[in-house]
Order: C-alpha cells, then sequence, then structure tokens
C-alpha cells in the first residue's frame, strides 16, 4: 500500500512524478503529493484524492525542478486529509520524505520528541519519522546519510522510504525494509519507484533495493550501503514489460482489460512449458527442488484473498492428482500461530503482487521452521519471488485493476501445471490420463475466449440485479473455491453483500436467508458433484429463492429449474474454475459498473497490501 516515486537528473521531475504516481495509483488513492526542491528551496504539493485532484491542485504551476518525491496513499495512520497526506517535513523544514510502510514505535518516538519541544501537523508516523532523523542530525552534527543510517537502526516496523535535504539539494537517500523500492538507472538520470512501472518508460536497467539496504543518490552516481555502513554490490536487472500493458488499451477500465486478456494471459502462462506434441511439462523456475516435491510428505500453501481461492483449488488438484496432503493457510492466520512444520514440508506462497505483507511474513516463520518455500508469483523481482527458494512466474503481464482476475487464472494454471508435472514424476497419474488433460489444458484459453462471448448476456442479467442487497454463491467441488470468489469479486467492487458457501453447507444455516428477494448464484456445471448440486438448486427453489445458474453447454435439465442461465464451454473437473470464473467475474465488474462504482479502485482497498 501507497506507492513512492523519486526522480533526479536533468529533466523536469514534475512531470515524470505526476506520471510515475498515475501508474502507482492502484497502490492507494487516498492522497497524493509532491515535494521537488528549486534553489535550495523544498515546494511541497499535497492533496486528499486521487492523483488528478492533485494535478488540479497544482495547476501546472511547477516546471524546472529536476529533483523530486511522489507519494500516493493508502492510509495507515490519520484520516486520508491533506495534512496526513505525504510527503512530510521535518520540524525545521530542511528534510522532506516520502513513506510506504508502518514505524510500529512511532508512539514511543513521538512522545520523546514532544517532551523535547516538537510538535507535529499531522497525525503519521512518517512526520515522525522524518522529524526523528532531523533530531538526530541535530544532536550529533551528523551528515544526512549517517542521521538517516543511526535512525533506521531504531525504528521498528517496514519502510520503503526516500528523502531530500535543502542542505543537500542534488542528494537522494532512500531506504527499504518489508516494503519494495526499485532503482532505475538512466544515462545521468536516476529513478526510484514502488514497483518498475513508473520507471520502465525510460529504462530498463533496475536495481531491486534489499531490506535494510541504504541508497544514496548524489547526483550522478549512486552507492548502495547496509545499516552497518558497509558498500554492498547490486545485482543490474533487465526489465521485460511492454509498455502498452500498463495502459488500458481501448477498455473502459483495467478490470474489464484484464478480463478480456485471459485467453492470451492464460496462453503466455502456458508458453514454453506446456508441449502436447511430446507430453512435456517444463517448470524451469523449479528444478533444485522438484525431488523435494515429490518426496514431500505435506504441502502447505499460504496465500490472501483470491491468491488464497487458487490456493483452494490446488488443495482439490494436489491432493486429488499428487496424492499428497495439503493444508491452506490463511498467511494472515498462520504467521500467528505456532504452526507445525516439520522440515522438508513445502511451504507454497501463492501471490500476484508478490508484496503481500502477511504472505511474505509467512514465508520468512516457514523458512525459519525449515520448510523449503516455493513462489507462485506474478510480479517478477517482487518481494515474494525473490524470498522464495524457486517458483514459477505466472506471467500474466501487469495486473492494474485492484479487483484480481486474469492473475487468478494464471495462478490455476500454473498450480494445475505444478500438479501435473508432479502426479508424472510420483506416477500417481496414468499416462493416458496426463495427456487427455495436457489436450484439455491446452484448448482452455479458446474456451476462456468462448465464455468471454458470454458477455452481452450476463450484462443484461446484472442490470435485473444491480438493486439486490444480497446475493449467495453455490458451488461444489472444484466450484466451491470458484464461489467464494466470485463472492469476493461481488464484495469488493460493487460492494454488495455476497457469501459464498459450499453448496451442500447452505442447509445448515444460509437456506434461511432464502427467499424471494435473495439472488442464488449456483456454479453447477456438468461434474462429479452434478447431481448433488441439482438436488441443492431445488432445495433453493422451494423457498422460492431465484437462481442463476452457471452450466455446462448443453445442460437440459437445470434451465427447467433455473430462473437464469449462462452456458460455458465444457472441460474437465479439474479444469472448470478456469471457465466457470469467467461469468462471475463480468457479472461483478457489471453490477459496479450499474451500482455507480469505481471498478478499478474501490473504496478502502489498495492493489498491493504492504501493510499487516
Ligand atoms: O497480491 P496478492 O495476490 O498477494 O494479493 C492478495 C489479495 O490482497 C488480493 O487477492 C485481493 O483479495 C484482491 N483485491 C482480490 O480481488
Amino acid at each position: 500500500m501507497c506507492g513512492i516515486v523519486a526522480y533526479i537528473g536533468a529533466k523536469d521531475a514534475y512531470p515524470i512524478l505526476l506520471k510515475g504516481l498515475h501508474r502507482l495509483e492502484y497502490r492507494g488513492y487516498d492522497s497524493a503529493g509532491i515535494a521537488l526542491i528549486d534553489n535550495a528551496e523544498i515546494h511541497v504539493h499535497k492533496k486528499a484524492g486521487k492523483v488528478k485532484n492533485l494535478e488540479r491542485f497544482v495547476n501546472g504551476s511547477e516546471s524546472g525542478s529536476t529533483i523530486g518525491i511522489g507519494h500516493t496513499r493508502w492510509a495507515t495512520h490519520g484520516l486520508p486529509n491533506d495534512l496526513n497526506a505525504h510527503p512530510h517535513l521535518s520540524a525545521n523544514g530542511s528534510l522532506v520524505m516520502i513513506h510506504n510502510g508502518i514505524i510500529e514505535n512511532y508512539g514511543s518516538l513521538k512522545q520523546d520528541l514532544i517532551n523535547r519541544g516538537y510538535s507535529f501537523e499531522s497525525d503519521t508516523d512518517t512526520e515522525v519519522f522524518i522529524t526523528f532523523i532531523e533530531d538526530i542530525q541535530k544532536e550529533g552534527n551528523h551528515p544526512l546519510e549517517d542521521a538517516f543510517r543511526i535512525a533506521l537502526t531504531k525504528v521498528i516496523g517496514a519502510y520503503a522510504v526516500v528523502i531530500m535535504s535543502t542542505k543537500e539539494p542534488r542528494k537522494l537517500v532512500a531506504a527499504r525494509k518489508g516494503s519494495p523500492l526499485v532503482l532505475g538507472l538512466g544515462e545521468g538520470e536516476f529513478f526510484l519507484a514502488s514497483d518498475a512501472t513508473p520507471i520502465v518508460e525510460y529504462t530498463n536497467e533496475v536495481i531491486y533495493l534489499k531490506d535494510e539496504e541504504i541508497l544514496i543518490i548524489n547526483d550522478d552516481h549512486y552507492e548502495i550501503k547496509n545499516l552497518d555502513d558497509v558498500a554492498q554490490s547490486p545485482y543490474i536487472e533487465t526489465l521485460d514489460i511492454e509498455l502498452e500493458t500498463l495502459e488500458k488499451g481501448g477498455y473502459k477500465h483495467f478490470m474489464l482489460k484484464e478480463i478480456f486478456e485471459q485467453p492470451n494471459s492464460i496462453r503466455d502462462c502456458m508458453r514454453g512449458r506446456l508441449n502436447v506434441d511430446t507430453g512435456e511439462l517444463v517448470l524451469g523456475g523449479i528444478r533444485e527442488y522438484a525431488n523435494a516435491l515429490a518426496n514431500a510428505e505435506r504441502i502447505v500453501i499460504v496465500a490472501c484473498g483470491t491468491s488464497w481461492h487458487a490456493g483452494l483449488v490446488a488443495e482439490y488438484l494436489f491432493e486429488d492428482l499428487c496424492r499428497i496432503p495439503v493444508e491452506v493457510e490463511y498467511a494472515s492466520e498462520f504467521r500467528y500461530r505456532n504452526p507445525v512444520i516439520n522440515e522438508g514440508d513445502i511451504v507454497i506462497a501463492i501471490s500476484q503482487s508478490g508484496e503481500t505483507a502477511d504472505t511474505l511474513a509467512a514465508i520468512e516463520l516457514a523458512k525459519n521452521k525449515g520448510a523449503i518455500v516455493l513462489g507462485v508469483v506474478n510480479t517478477v523481482g517482487s518481494s515474494i519471488a525473490r524470498n522464495s527458494y524457486e517458483g514459477a512466474y505466472l506471467h500474466a503481464g501487469p495486473e492494474i485493476g485492484v479487483a484480481s482476475t486474469k492473475a487468478f487464472t494464471a495462478q490455476l494454471t500454473v498450480l494445475t501445471m505444478i500438479a501435473l508435472r508432479l502426479a508424472a514424476k510420483k506416477g500417481t497419474i496414468t499416462d493416458t490420463k496426463y495427456h487427455e488433460l495436457l489436450v484439455e489444458l491446452d484448448s482452455i484459453p479458446d474456451k476462456v475466449a468462448l465464455a468471454l462471448k458470454l458477455n452481452d448476456k450476463i450484462e443484461t442479467i446484472s442490470d435485473l440485479f444491480k438493486e439486490a442487497q444480497n446475493f449467495l454463491y453455490l458451488g461444489r467441488g472444484y466450484n466451491f473455491p470458484v464461489a467464494l470468489e466470485g463472492a469476493l469479486k461481488l464484495k469488493e467492487i460493487s460492494y454488495v453483500h455476497a457469501e459464498g458457501y459450499p453448496a451442500a453447507e447452505m442447509k445448515h444455516g444460509p437456506i434461511a436467508l432464502i427467499d424471494e428477494k435473495m439472488p442464488v448464484v449456483v456454479i453447477a456445471t456438468r461434474d462429479s458433484s452434478y447431481d448433488k448440486v441439482v438436488s441443492n438448486i431445488q432445495e433453493v427453489k422451494a423457498r422460492k429463492g431465484v437462481i442463476i445458474a452457471i452450466v455446462t453447454e448443453g445442460d437440459e435439465l437445470i434451465p427447467t429449474m433455473a430462473d437464469f442461465t449462462i452456458e460455458i464451454p465444457a472441460t474437465h473437473d479439474y479444469l472448470m474454475p478456469l471457465l466457470s470464473v469467467i461469468p462471475l467475474q463480468l457479472m461483478s465488474y457489471h453490477m459496479a459498473i450499474m451500482r455507480g462504482c469505481n471498478v478499478d479502485q474501490p473504496r478502502n482497498l489498495a492493489k498491493s497490501v504492504t501493510v499487516e
């Protein structure tokens, strides 16, 4: 949460920062701000709300500064108002900071500073942090980077911070711990950002800062040190992001674009990995630990939100195909209990952003307990990817809409490939079934494209239900996690209450909710649970519930019972979530639009949840 961007070079900094903030807005949109240094003076502009508010506020008044910092906020400490917006100045105004993260001991630091005569304008931990650095600088007559380093040894929590100083107006100092920070190396210019998206159009040479590293950029050269002031040798990486993937490409919203990208993103995810002709499934990122995975007595999956739903599907796949017991854990719960992890257990972390704080903490805990950690991550070079022993990238391309769509189907695709690879290695699948599933997986992008043709029909159905206040989503087997995912999608972007349930559990409570006003979305595709789901539909109809059924094309029975049916292509049970989720994504999108919601930036949310 929170996006940070900084620039130093010869160009006008303001437009670069502004564009960067637009790219990072998915990380938080409670407020936005920038600070620029001109003639050794700091100009700060900040406004509650979106980056466009800031743009309107600045109204072209800034040009000519060649060094600056910018921030887009997801509020943690204090209301999302102008005062709490970043950047924050230190008490005497000589230092200015942008910060992504949380300083946990800010309360005691603040009290100590107040006792010594300092006062604060905002409620933020960031203002305390920068004032603390000013105080250290004054007390010990320290240069900026020394005061910064001392402060970093005393603060507790997570941070990615960048600081400018009026006393050294051609210098940026930055550091990270627990929150991401990328340095872009241009020709005589440097870019800093929470991810590579604001950097990619200027340079593709980047350095991902490591935890507790300090970066000092002094005009045209940089150095990286650790907290003991020892120089570090950075690893320069080359970015592989197409600029067009960061734009809406003719769609009204990123979410819609990303839903429609799925035939391609699933193809990209399988490209070079799956070969139907030879029967090969190559996962180049899992080599050294392939045997450990095959011999594992247990797999634990840790993830949050939509990624957790992908983990639930993987549980069914791994148990069914590979006969390995699997547990799927919310990372936020796992990290705070004392989970039983045995040496050699495999922990798979699933994450789109690769920066989710709870998932990151869960894998650290797992590693400390001797587990082998594999990452299934979309964002290349992200913290979870780098902190996993090995793993498989999704290759779904950047996902900007806060609601995760194409990442979910890419996660399912990667996890299916891992399960098939593993089953073949362990001999828990017959050759015939293995080949059948490879062929079927290979056909999924075309089937997703067919499911997307239902868009108009789904829009019409959504219109009929746009005023409904509650929804129930039911599914069984592989479609149960899809029911959870459909309900989450509706909640997060339409602000409609929705609950996902295993269809058979309905009679243990939720059935009491059903009346003629309750729309019930039932995923009732032709699979091993079909007959049971038909009975569940009858139970709902007997209570006058309104059924919207997702069925396999050609189904003749369910349309006689359901109020509305949406037919999707047939596939194997294992792969059905890749298709059955598509109408649910589209339905949540249309409902949100019809209800006047901001689908790409739903209230209170952020794309990358880097706070616990
Ligand atoms: O980046 P991650 O996959 O780790 O994010 C996990 C969740 O925050 C995320 O899936 C969230 O639930 C989405 N907004 C769902 O659409």
